[in-house]
């Protein structure tokens, strides 16, 4: 029988995640499909939900869900969020691959490095949790100081602040994770002028558009730059690993991925 799998969100029509994993599953001969779950109702979705393989759960539902589920991984736990729920036999397991997704995208070994982390939010609950687990020396600055103390304080940063503050934190990496920069206005974010002294990667975790304002900023005066989409991807092949239990068809996952970010 087919297998449903599916993303969970409201509102979730733009969704990249069926083109990714549609793909994914013809390329592996998977009997399976995975649609859009539009819910307004989430108690309500999950008690329906138990015929259902998994889930991947989107804004703005990833800390909503964890009271639903029937196991929670540590990484849930710690991070207060879950993005994917397996389903087995009517059970709802849930595991986070947001943290996994993001310290793939870096793609670098994270010890000892300083990181300046934007944004206080789910998302960047998600990156400090990863960045520290590997040893980064990580600083948390957000419009509101005080959910950067917070979050600082219960990951044991070495540091918290408002984001005019930045000039005061050297660093070798700058996380743009707040979701000021969905309206392509994360350049407001960072001066023009602490880019070019300090030099940081500058990830910036949106990835419409591709290259945002920050991005473009951040390349014009010479810094390495990563794109928000490469997050995206690996979180995605952390799920499908979570699901299937075997190695993801990665290539084919970022070209249907590419296709529709056009
Ligand atoms: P997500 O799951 O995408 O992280 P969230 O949990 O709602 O979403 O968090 C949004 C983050 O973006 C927060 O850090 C928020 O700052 P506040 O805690 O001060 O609200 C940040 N943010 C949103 N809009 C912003 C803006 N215009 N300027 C600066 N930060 C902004």
């Amino acid at each position: 029988m087919t297998k449903v799998y599916g993303i969970l969100a409201h509102p979730a029509g733009h969704s990249l995640s069926p083109a990714m994993f549609n793909a994914a599953f013809d390329a592996s001969g998977i009997d399976a499909e995975y649609r859009i779950f539009d819910e307004a109702d989430l108690g309500r979705f999950l008690e329906l939900s138990r015929d259902l393989s998994g889930l991947s759960v989107s804004l703005p539902y990833k800390e909503k869900v964890v009271e639903h589920l029937n196991f929670v991984s540590e990484d849930v736990k710690a991070i207060g969020a879950c993005n994917t729920v397996k389903i087995e036999d009517g059970r709802l397991s849930g595991f986070n691959t947001d943290w996994v997704g993001f310290l793939e995208a870096l793609a670098r070994p994270v010890s000892g490095l300083r990181v300046v982390v934007l944004g206080a939010g789910g998302a960047a609950r998600a990156i400090v949790y990863g960045l520290v687990k590997e040893g980064a020396k990580v600083v948390v600055l957000n419009r509101t100081v005080e959910k950067a103390k917070k979050l600082a304080e219960e990951f044991s940063c070495e540091g918290f602040g408002g984001l005019p503050d930045l000039s005061k934190f050297e660093c070798d990496i700058l996380v743009q994770a707040t979701s000021a920069g969905v309206s392509s206005r994360s350049d407001v974010l960072v001066d023009v002028e602490y880019l070019k002294r300090v030099r940081p990667v500058v990830f910036d975790i949106v990835y419409k558009p591709l290259i945002t304002l920050l991005l473009e900023t951040a390349r014009n005066v010479g810094c390495e730059i990563i794109t928000g989409e490469k997050m995206l991807l690996n979180q995605a092949v952390k799920q499908f690993e979570i699901w299937f239990g075997r190695e993801a068809p990665k290539e084919v996952m970022r070209g249907a991925l590419v296709e529709n970010l056009k």
